[in-house]
């Protein structure tokens, strides 16, 4: 460790002055990311692995879902919702450490990801078995990859979000327990919690990237990434501390965090207040006081729809009214539509420029080729094949017409028609509310506005129902934690908790009750593999009535057959 600190401090004395002298001519208007003159990338380095080209369009869109950048890891995405991975993977390390360095460790970095409900997996369990295993060094969901560049002589090693943060579940066994070792890609990831992962970040950053810490941050640097290059070091010291040290002292003049608005619950995310800050909706300076988070659905069935967001507030121009969609109906054309809008979700959630979205389409067409084949994680439990049949007929009646026709099949059912239907079936409206004319014209207005026709609506989306199983907390904003309770709407708790839980298959839902105490608790003998946090429906937005009535022509009797089919969707 002493040679290393000598070491660093005889580069710091050549390269400094040399490098000083190259930021002072660089700084245009007092940005000193400036020396990032033209713009610097990186590949994640997962996906350079691969070798893309040789595999089928489903093959090679799941390589993408799984570990695709889609541009989001260059000097842009810096300034937005990327990271720089050597700086916050030391600083969050030392903070859950209480800044002793010998507790530092690549293990640490796991598990302070996974409290935040980042998947740290050593398996894939729908990875297909003729496609190469993927290395998982990082937690899934975090892409990194290192940008350089020669002249000037830089190298910065950046972390950002890939869709797996959201979109992958860890896999439940035959008594509904989670294992954390082992994900399903596709399937919602009901634990992610991105507002504690900023929130951890502010911390972190604020104590550990302070000049008074400066040899403490750089003994965890070393600790966690022994490999780090010269270059990277020096990027580090000269451009991204300074960088960072001016954003966090302004931040903590200014909204004093390092969001202006609520990043999410467990397993629900704020993707349109993200949206509305890269659309410049938010006025500098000031912090977004009402949002709404949005419930991570299964991804089972999405061609079906012709329209996406909970809201139906996503379309294609042309396309404004809704229909019904059919295999037959699913073309390429339809396909190519739909990955242009899936194409955009890049924006709010990698922070990547809606030009680069717009060049990464073709991936997201590979990316829907996978997700045309896709099936959700298999029931875990043997169901029972008359309770079963008994359902499909109540489905049949009372829920295809507006939540999809499935084919006859009891063991994996599969959805065959779908009406795209949109009304008001009395659950919480705060979602539609927020979503204004501003967020849809700033959309449309913008070069996407050939992609997208965005419109506010006072109706939600009745969604796919496959994969439901393993998604709750249920509807768009995640305020029932069970199917049963969803049925019985007398049964809905105000408050229970999310995140890290274990999946109570007989209720079908988050496992857990009200005590004796008064208060929503998961069982005794689980213990939540990541932070949980609490669902109070009395809550802005998190309201809980609703799509009761439909349920009211079903006896008993009906309500647990129809529990069993939808164990099977
Ligand atoms: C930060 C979390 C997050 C990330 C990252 C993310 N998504 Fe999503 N995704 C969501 C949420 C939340 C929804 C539900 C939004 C809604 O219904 O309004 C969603 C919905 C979807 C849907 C279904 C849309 C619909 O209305 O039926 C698709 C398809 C999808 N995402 C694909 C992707 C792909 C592909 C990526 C990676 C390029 C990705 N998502 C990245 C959170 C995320
Ligand atoms: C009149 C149309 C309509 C009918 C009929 C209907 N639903 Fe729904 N359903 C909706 C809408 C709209 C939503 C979305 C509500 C929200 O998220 O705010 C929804 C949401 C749901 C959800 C939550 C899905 C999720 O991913 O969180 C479930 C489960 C559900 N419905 C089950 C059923 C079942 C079972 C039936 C048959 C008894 C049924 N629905 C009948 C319109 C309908």
């Amino acid at each position: 460790m002493g040679d290393m600190v000598i070491a660093r401090a005889i580069i710091r004395y050549a390269l400094g002055l040399f490098l000083v002298g190259l930021l002072a001519l660089m700084v245009i208007d007092g940005d000193p990311i400036g020396i990032f003159t033209g713009r610097i990338a990186a590949r994640s380095s997962v996906l350079e692995t691969f070798d893309v080209k040789e595999l089928s369009s489903a093959d090679r869109g799941l390589v993408y879902f799984a570990f695709g950048d889609f541009s989001g890891l260059s000097s842009d995405t810096l300034r937005v919702s990327a990271a720089p991975w050597t700086v916050t993977t030391a600083a969050l390390a030392l903070h859950a450490a209480d800044g002793n360095v010998d507790r530092v460790s690549s293990d640490l970095i796991s598990e302070i990801f996974r409290g935040f409900g980042f998947h740290t997996p050593r398996e894939i369990g729908n990875w297909p078995a003729d496609l190469p295993r993927p290395e998982l060094p990082y937690p899934l969901g975090q892409n990194v990859g290192t940008a350089s560049r020669l002249l000037p002589p830089i190298a910065i090693t950046i972390g950002n979000f890939g869709c797996p943060a959201c979109h992958s579940s860890v896999m439940y066994d035959k008594n509904g327990r989670p294992d954390p070792t082992r994900v399903w890609l596709g399937a919602p990831n009901t634990s992610i919690n991105l507002q504690a992962y900023t929130d951890a970040l502010y911390d972190s950053l604020r104590t550990y990237t302070n000049e008074a810490q400066d040899d403490l941050l750089w003994h965890a640097i070393e600790k966690l990434h022994p490999e780090l290059s010269v270059r990277e070091r020096l990027t580090l010291e000269f451009a991204i501390l300074p960088l960072l040290r001016r954003q966090l002292a302004e931040l903590e003049v200014t909204i004093g965090r390092l969001l202006p608005y609520r990043g999410s619950l467990a397993g629900a995310t704020n993707g349109l207040d993200s949206l509305r800050a890269r659309l410049n909706l938010i006025p500098p300076g000031s912090l977004v006081e009402k949002s709404v988070f949005n419930s991570v659905p299964d991804l089972g069935g999405r061609l079906y729809r012709d329209r996406f967001l909970n809201t139906g507030a996503y379309t294609t121009p042309g396309h404004e009214e809704p229909r019904e969609i059919q295999a037959e109906n699913i073309t390429p054309a339809h396909r190519r539509r739909l990955a242009a809008i899936v194409a955009y979700f890049t924006v709010p959630s990698m922070g990547v420029t809606p030009e680069t979205a717009i060049s990464h389409i073709g991936d997201v067409e590979d990316v829907m080729a996978w997700m045309a084949d896709y099936r959700p994680q298999p029931f875990p439990r043997q169901l029972d094949r008359t309770l079963l049949a008994e359902g499909r007929d109540v489905y049949a009646a009372h829920c295809a017409s507006c939540h999809g026709v499935y084919d006859d099949n009891l063991d994996t059912p599969r959805i065959v028609s779908f009406p795209n239907w949109l009304g008001d079936v009395g659950t919480d409206p705060r979602r539609l509310e927020l979503f204004g004319q501003d967020v849809a014209d700033a959309l449309n207005q913008s070069v996407y506005g050939v992609y997208i026709h965005a419109r506010t609506s006072t109706e939600y989306s009745a969604p796919p129902l496959t994969g439901l199983w393993a998604s709750a907390p249920y509807f768009h904003n995640g305020s029932v934690p069970t199917l049963r309770a969803l049925m019985y709407a007398d049964e809905r708790p105000q408050k229970f908790k999310v995140g890290g839980h274990a999946v109570d298959l007989d209720t079908v839902g988050i496992a857990g009750a009200m005590g004796v105490d008064g208060e929503w608790h998961y069982p005794p003998d689980v213990t939540p593999w990541s932070t949980p946090a609490e669902v109070d429906t009395t809550a802005f937005g998190l309201g809980n009535d609703g799509h009761e009535a439909e349920f009211t022509p079903l006896n008993d009797a009906e309500k647990r057959a129809l529990l069993e089919y939808l164990k099977a969707l």
